[in-house]
């Protein structure tokens, strides 16, 4: 192999470096499970109708009339009047059809210990906790709040919710308190499952006093199931209205429960995510569309066969979990790997350890995670065989092509496609990327809309733009995975997706994602990244105003701006430009209590990189912040024009202090 030599090695960096589009791997392609390009110009013909493919990957219990009812648009419906519950086809389906132990959830924890479930054993805990749910009092319809890490109760609980009709709305542990009391008041949630802690970086973390702390803000009874994650490691106590998932577990022992016939347009979950305002927006997904589109996306593009194992190393707390962790591999009857902790624990290699011992068939990561295995350097896969590879995925932010290919060359050995996934809480499922068994691969951009979605780059006005010039993507059809509405705010679901492109006097109704994007002349997508105020720091999504409102909530602030500046790892960081309060001094003390703040209001994750004190702030005439000009200064870049400032000095006297790190 010319690789082993110091100059074979330099020589496969040049050629990869100058390659910018990969065909499928033949082998790969002989085996996949979709490999007929047809496959786009049949779904064209046939729309949208070509969606029954998708739903006919489902049990369903009373077949749907109609694939789409478009007639109240934009509030589409999919395969109306059909019936199905989400537990019964991510499990007992399975169970019926002789693959009742087969592994289902393959668990690790920070501190290596294992479990698995097979199909048998999950259809007995999700039973059992069905009924303990009851027992406390959920019912059809009742939303039930998840604040949990990585442990196999998360899937479990949220199979539970499906099996009785109780839609889940996880929210993300890395969250603080406050945001999770936010979220509970917003959805009137009435039920909470946590967990008392969890592992990081080898030392326990106690989570459940975060979830009390969170009870406090919250403004009606809660009842509450805790998970014993760290037994004798960390005691914790129950007080009123609280459970101990273990014991409903027992009391409830060998019961079944019958699943719940749900209609298609039924909610299956909310999920609370980032947008322009402070308020985050609880998207509602549905059980019949959604669970139909994570299905076939994750057959058509994850290639996910029932005797693989898949690992996709997001949170569950996130969409990507929820969509390919937990649904999309459990509907196909996979076995689907679940990883509690991080990637540098006990060191830099555990995942590529997991992925040998595993023999992991198929890994979805995002390019946060690909961007720090590089800068640590290829020598920790060294010694791990990774040769069971035969997919990888990255998806939540744009991937540079050097990190595409340092993927596809030291991570899958040049035999494994990537699929790079653009998609978004409020799609449900991924929209564009190629298809690993038909489409050629170009490094950085995503690939075309997938079969059946109809994507475009277009200009402020709406009109296609033209081939490499940037624009506003945009969606011109419904497609089941989609959000139905934002919970309990129908007006700002229009607002927020439909006003901008839409036209609603001859109802005509474009998707607005908020991202810029460019095509290519074959009609390739790359996306640029966010156009709204919201940044993504390590593929997770941040309001820049609801982090704003954390920083001036502290004592001493008068005003602040934020905005993301380029960072190697994680994509964006958070930079805060603050103006103190008269009578208070810009100290470092001020600065430690500004990234509290913000801790406390948000999670670590939000946590500045910068915290910038300034005078003033960059102001138009009109007294809008000029953002655009902290985002040059941030990223250290030649500043815009200033002209149409009222107080132009600022900028240089901002950008100085940056640069002097003070
Ligand atoms: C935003 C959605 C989809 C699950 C994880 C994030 C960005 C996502 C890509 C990609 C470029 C991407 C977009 C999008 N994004 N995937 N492959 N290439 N950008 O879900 O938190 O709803 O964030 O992530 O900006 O709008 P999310």
């Amino acid at each position: 192999m010319p690789e082993d030599t110091e100059e074979g090695a330099v020589e496969l960096e040049a050629r990869l470096e100058e390659q910018d589009a990969f065909e499928p791997p033949a082998a790969f392609v002989e085996q996949a499970n979709v490999s007929d390009e047809g496959i786009y110009e049949e779904f064209e013909e046939n729309w949208p109708e070509c969606w029954e493919q998708a739903a006919d990957l489902l049990d369903w219990d009373d077949d749907y009339d109609q694939v789409l009812d478009d007639s109240d648009a934009p509030f589409y419906e999919w395969f109306t009047d059909g019936s199905l519950n989400a537990s019964y086809n991510c499990i007992d389906r399975h169970v019926e059809n002789g693959r009742k132990n087969q592994a289902a959830i393959r668990w690790e924890g920070e501190l290596g210990e294992t479990r698995t479930y097979t199909y048998l054993d999950l259809y007995n805990e999700v039973n059992e906790f069905a009924a303990g749910l009851r027992e406390v009092g959920v019912e059809e319809d009742d939303v039930v709040t998840m604040y949990m890490p990585m442990v196999p109760e998360l899937p479990i609980a949220m199979l539970a919710c499906a099996r009785i009709g109780a839609p889940h709305s996880v929210v993300f542990a890395g969250f603080s308190a406050d945001a999770l009391a936010t979220r509970m008041n917003a959805a009137e949630s009435e039920y909470l499952v946590t967990c008392d802690g969890y592992y990081r970086r080898g030392d326990p973390l106690n989570h459940k006093e975060k979830a009390d702390r969170g009870l406090e803000s919250v403004d009606h009874d809660v009842e509450t199931v805790v998970v014993d994650r760290l037994g004798d490691v960390q005691e914790h106590s129950l007080g009123e209205h609280a459970h101990d998932y273990d014991e409903l577990v027992e009391d409830h022992a060998g019961e079944t429960v019958a699943p719940v016939e749900r209609d298609a347009e039924d909610m299956l979950f909310l999920m609370y995510t980032s947008g322009t305002t402070g308020q985050p927006k609880g998207v509602k997904h549905t059980t019949g569309g959604y669970l139909s589109y994570v299905s076939w996306t994750s057959q058509a593009v994850l290639d996910i066969k029932p005797e693989d194992t898949y690992w996709c190393a997001a949170d569950i707390g996130w969409i990507t979990g929820h969509s390919y962790i937990v649904y999309g591999p459990l509907a196909l009857g996979t076995t689907t790997l679940m990883y509690e902790g991080t990637p540098d624990y006990p060191d830099r290699d555990r995942l590529w350890d997991m992925v040998d011992r595993y023999a992991v068939d198929i890994f979805y990561t995002a390019p946060t995670a690909i961007r720090a295995f590089m800068k640590w350097g290829a020598d920790y896969l060294e010694g791990h065989d990774l040769s069971s590879l035969r997919l990888l995925g990255t998806v939540g932010e744009p991937i540079n092509p050097r990190a595409w290919k340092w993927y596809y060359r030291h991570v899958g050995g040049e035999e494994c496609p990537v699929v790079d996934t653009w998609w978004q809480t409020e799609t449900g499922g991924m929209m564009v990327t190629t298809l690993p068994g038909v489409g050629k691969m170009k490094p950085g951009s995503a690939g075309p809309p997938l079969p059946g979605v109809s994507a475009d780059v277009v200009d402020v006005a709406g009109d296609p733009v033209e081939a490499g010039q940037a624009g506003y993507l945009v969606v011109n059809r419904p497609w089941p995975g989609m959000l139905r509405t934002l919970y309990n705010n129908d007006e700002r679901f229009i607002e927020e997706y439909w006003r901008e492109y839409s036209n609603p006097d001859r109802d005509e109704w474009v998707y607005f994602p908020e991202d810029g994007a460019k095509i290519d002349s074959d009609g390739y997508i790359t996306v640029l990244g966010r156009v709204d105020d919201v940044i993504n720091v390590s593929g997770h999504r941040l309001g820049t105003m609801e982090i704003e409102s954390a920083i001036v909530g502290v004592e001493g602030v008068a005003e602040a701006a934020v905005v993301g500046g380029h960072h190697d790892v994680k994509g964006e960081a958070v930079y805060a430009y603050v103006i103190t309060e008269d009578g208070y001094d810009p100290s470092d003390d001020l600065r430690h209590q500004i990234v509290e703040g913000v801790e406390d209001a948000i999670g670590p994750i939000a946590r500045p990189e910068a915290v910038v004190f300034t005078p003033e702030l960059p102001k138009t005439r009109s007294g809008k912040i000029m953002r655009r000009l902290l985002e040059d200064i941030a990223n250290d870049e030649e500043l815009g024009d200033t002209s149409t400032l009222r107080n132009p000095d600022v900028v240089d006297d901002i950008a100085a202090k940056v640069r002097s790190g003070d």
